[in-house]
């Protein structure tokens, strides 16, 4: 049976490596559709979750991992000998920054290195992991031709990048549209036929490469916007005009504008990172990326301002910010999510420790943290009497639906509000509010 064939007729044995934000709802997808889904994992917590039919991301439900792993058509492992027997195999690793700020590929290269140990003909292998334009071609295929193999020929070799938005009720793997480019026509013709059986619409790009610059654009669109409307924050309070108006007004015209909005700094496992690996890979070119390193410096500066917005508002009480009481409240990096990577929350806590202020948080979704400096933190529970009255300030940084901003401005003396979330409950009730509020 040919690999066409196989995927047609659901017979493919796919295997996903990584099986985190991307990977588990990849392969949940796969397995839905009559696939047989081996994901590969390092991390044995994730494997043993997964073997008990238990969930341990957000968008997949537990009834219906469980249903699939029950039915035989799921299961994970850390044994990377199993890639053997697999069709196909999709990428889902990290693709972090080390400490100098470039691109950590190393995980992929791993999971390349352990495929390649198996590479077999008719086999189909697909980086999903975001990384930087010609990645795919440069750095990955090498590693598989030194196995004798033609790509194309013998085995096909596509890039198709993730465009997972977690905890999106909307837009999950089916109906997001997928970009897939092959190194090769038939490359791509592979990878599409794959995609076309679990996603409603697959985008085919004529490389690897474009992929890859695709899923880049995507992200540092954001990043690059999200810096203006930060700057636009910064020129409006100079200005003294309230900025969350201006944006209002101006996402009335109803073409040629998106918008933006201003907050604590960039979050996440993506926007932060993603455009680092395209303007890394320009420096190679002797190119300077300037909006990216430009927005990198508008938004890395958010959480300083924060600070500095803290600190001017507790000058008006005459307070030092040394030895205040503040209430961080929200920290994972975005609404109704537990996840912390990258959150400017953790900045905005260190800046204040150094400092010297007393710091807590709150956080509905997040139990417990632990910042680079090494301080622990519990979340408070503001439901207790005085909890919220004992702090000199709260800072709404992550505009949770589950923060009771109501009695924030109820009880609390001063709340730095970075994200407009004090708007609606002020107007509504705007007698019961004892809090002075100050608006990023
Ligand atoms: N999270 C998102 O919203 C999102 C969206 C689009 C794209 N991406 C990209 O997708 C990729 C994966 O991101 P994620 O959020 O799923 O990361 P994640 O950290 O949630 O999951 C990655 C998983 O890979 C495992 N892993 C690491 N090295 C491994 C190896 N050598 N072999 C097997 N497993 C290994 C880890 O244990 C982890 O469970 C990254 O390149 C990221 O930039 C993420």
């Amino acid at each position: 049976m040919t690999l066409k064939e196989k995927i047609g007729s659901r017979k493919a044995a796919i295997g996903v490596i990584g099986a985190g934000y991307v990977g588990l709802p990849l392969s949940v997808r796969f397995a839905e559709c009559g696939f047989r889904v081996t994901a590969f994992e390092i991390d044995e917590r994730k494997v043993e979750a997964i073997q008990n039919g238990r969930s341990y991301i957000a968008d997949v439900g537990t009834a219906t991992l469980a249903k699939l792993v029950n039915a035989g058509k799921f299961t994970a492992t850390t044994d990377m000998a199993k890639l053997a027997a697999c069709d196909a195999v999709s990428i889902c690793v990290p693709t972090p920054l080390n400490k100098t700020r470039d691109p950590d590929v190393s995980a992929v290269l791993a999971a390349v290195e352990a495929i390649k140990r198996t590479l077999h003909k008719n086999e189909l292998v697909i980086v999903e992991s975001t990384t930087y334009p010609g990645f795919t071609r440069e750095a990955v295929l090498p590693m598989f031709a030194e196995t004798g193999l033609k790509v194309g020929d013998d085995f096909f070799l596509a890039f198709s990048p993730e465009r997972v938005d977690p905890g999106n009720p909307t837009y999950h793997v089916k109906n997001t549209p997928k970009i897939v480019g092959g190194h090769t026509p038939r490359c791509l013709e592979h990878v599409a036929l794959l995609y076309g059986e679990v996603v409603d619409h697959v985008v085919r790009v004529s490389s690897t490469d474009s992929a890859e610059m695709a899923k880049l654009l995507e992200n540092t669109f954001r990043a690059v916007n999200i810096g203006l409307v930060n700057e636009v924050a910064l020129m409006c309070k100079r200005l003294g005009i309230d900025t969350w108006e201006v944006i209002e007004a101006a996402a009335s015209k109803p073409f040629g504008f998106m918008p933006f909005y201003p907050g604590p700094g960039l979050g996440g496992h993506c926007i932060p990172v993603d455009p680092h690996y395209l303007s890394w890979k320009m420096k190679t070119l002797n190119y300077t990326a300037r909006f990216i390193d430009l927005a990198g410096e508008v938004n890395s500066a958010m959480p300083r301002i924060v600070v500095e917005l803290v600190v001017d508002a507790l000058n008006v009480d005459r307070k030092a910010v040394n030895g205040s009481r503040v209430l961080v409240c929200g920290v994972s990096y975005k609404r109704d999510s537990d996840d912390l990577r990258e959150s400017p929350a953790l900045d905005v806590i260190e800046l204040l420790l150094e400092r010297s202020a007393t710091v807590d948080f709150h956080d509905p979704h997040v139990p417990e943290l632990t910042v680079a400096s090494g301080h622990r933190f519990k979340s408070v529970d503001i439901t207790r009497p005085g909890a919220i009255e004992a702090y000199d300030a709260a800072i709404i940084v992550t505009d949770h639906r589950a923060l009771d901003v109501v009695a924030l401005l109820e009880r609390a003396s001063l709340v730095i509000d970075t994200r407009n979330a004090t708007k609606a409950p002020l107007a509504a009730t705007p007698k019961r509010t004892r809090a002075r509020v100050v608006r990023l």
